[in-house]
């Protein structure tokens, strides 16, 4: 790996980033839970007003058996915004592909052309139950797979035709009602060997939660090497998840997170949040909770910023990784992101509204800024040299957040 500090650009390095959120529907976080289950109306339209207003380009519903539609919030969202792209999680048993694709083409033509989707395979037997769907794991990732052909054709066949797949079976459709744009990106959640397979050969983009950066690429290797082997010319974007804590200077926001964590966990042991993600009782199913709890049973810290506190507090449910320092700091973790190849950064905060504000104001510009320069001089600039984090020579978790 090419050191930070250089000014020569590694040649994994994305040209470009664009910064993905989720939508919240309420109030309601880990540090503060609010027992509801419903949209607070003026929450939610300020929040998705504020990430366009902050420069976000998307923002994720995500899909679990007791939240709300995410068809019928990304809708809204197209509605209540004009540039923000929303990406609707979909899992496959909820909806025959066919219908599926009509409810992403009608939603790409109600936004003219910015609608994505994120195909959940499922993580949880448990979850996937509640709604019906009894395929193991590595059958549903076939069904994925399938899914994933059909929703393709659906948008770009101009005759009718018939399937009979192992999944899905029907006659003479289409053509379908057409997306806004040639397609619609379709992206894939997943760290198990399934997800691999399915989202190397078949996935416009590839997601993670945050990891550290030597595995984060080689898991980027791997989706690269399966979709040479797929025959693929293109590869997968990559998509990398975080939940930043930032304060002013690194000390202030190492503070802040042990204050957090402290609230987190307070939330998850009390039983008061809900853990849509989570398996059994001996832990998640799903991989990627699974190295998430592996990472942060080996370190606390890893390169400059990524802290795994906040993932233990949760039991790994869903992204909870967070990068920890001054807006500065943070960007250049960002970067560091960037520079293994991720182009699409999702930044999510623990305590939602009030950080997307903060990271509009003062993280996605640094990470702009930096990429613009380099869009000029084919050079880093300073931005990594200068804000080394937990990289820096001496540094100390217990004595950077004070004497905790
Ligand atoms: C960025 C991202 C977003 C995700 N969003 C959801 C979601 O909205 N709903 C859900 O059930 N799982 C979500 N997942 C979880 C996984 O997609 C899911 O557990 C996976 O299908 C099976 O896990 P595995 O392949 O890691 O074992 C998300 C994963 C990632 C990386």
């Amino acid at each position: 790996m090419t050191e930070p500090s250089s000014t020569e650009l590694p040649a994994t390095a994305s040209p470009q980033v664009e910064f993905i959120s989720l939508s919240h529907l309420n109030p309601s976080t880990e540090l503060n839970p609010v027992p509801s289950r419903g949209i607070d109306l003026a929450y939610f339209r300020r929040y998705v007003r504020w990430l366009e207003e902050s420069g976000y380009d998307y923002t994720l519903l995500p899909y679990g058996s007791n939240s709300a539609d995410s068809f019928v919030i990304a809708s809204a969202v197209g509605q209540l915004t004009e540039r923000l792209r929303p990406i609707v999680a979909v899992r496959p048993n909820t909806a025959f592909p066919l219908v599926a694709a009509q409810q992403l083409a009608t939603l790409d033509q109600l936004t003219e052309g910015r609608a994505v989707v994120h195909i959940i395979s499922g993580g949880s037997d448990a979850e996937q139950a509640r709604q019906g769907d009894y395929l193991p794991k590595d059958r549903r990732y076939d069904r994925t797979s399938e899914f994933i052909d059909l929703l393709r054709r659906a948008w770009t066949e101009t005759s009718p035709f018939s399937h009979s797949g192992e999944f899905y079976k029907f006659d003479d459709f289409g053509p379908g009602f057409a997306p806004y744009g040639k397609t619609i990106p379709i992206s894939i959640g997943g760290q198990s060997d399934a997800a691999f397979e399915v989202g190397g050969a078949k996935a416009d983009i590839f997601s993670f939660w945050g990891e550290p950066l030597a595995d984060l690429r080689s898991e980027i290797d791997r989706v690269n090497g399966i979709a040479a082997a797929a025959g693929r010319a293109d590869r997968p974007r990559i998509w990398v998840t975080f939940r930043p804590i930032i304060a002013q200077t690194d000390k202030l926001a190492w503070e802040k997170a042990h204050d957090y964590v402290a609230k987190i966990e307070r939330t998850f042991k009390g039983g008061n949040y809900h853990k849509r993600y989570l398996g059994t009782a001996t832990g998640p199913q799903n991989v990627g909770s699974q190295r998430a709890l592996e990472f942060a049973a080996q370190s606390d810290v890893y390169d400059r910023a990524l802290w795994t506190r906040t993932a233990a507090a949760t039991g790994g449910a869903g992204a909870s990784t967070a990068l920890v320092g001054s807006p500065e700091t943070v960007a250049a973790a960002i970067l560091d992101y960037v520079d293994q190849g991720a182009s699409l950064v999702s930044i999510r905060g623990y305590d939602t509204l009030a950080d997307a504000i903060d990271y509009g104001r003062y993280i996605v510009p640094l990470v702009r800024q930096e990429l613009a320069h380099r869009a000029a001089t084919g050079q880093r600039g300073t931005l990594q040299a200068d804000h080394p984090g937990a990289l820096a020579p001496g540094f100390d978790l217990a004595t950077s957040a004070g004497s905790r």
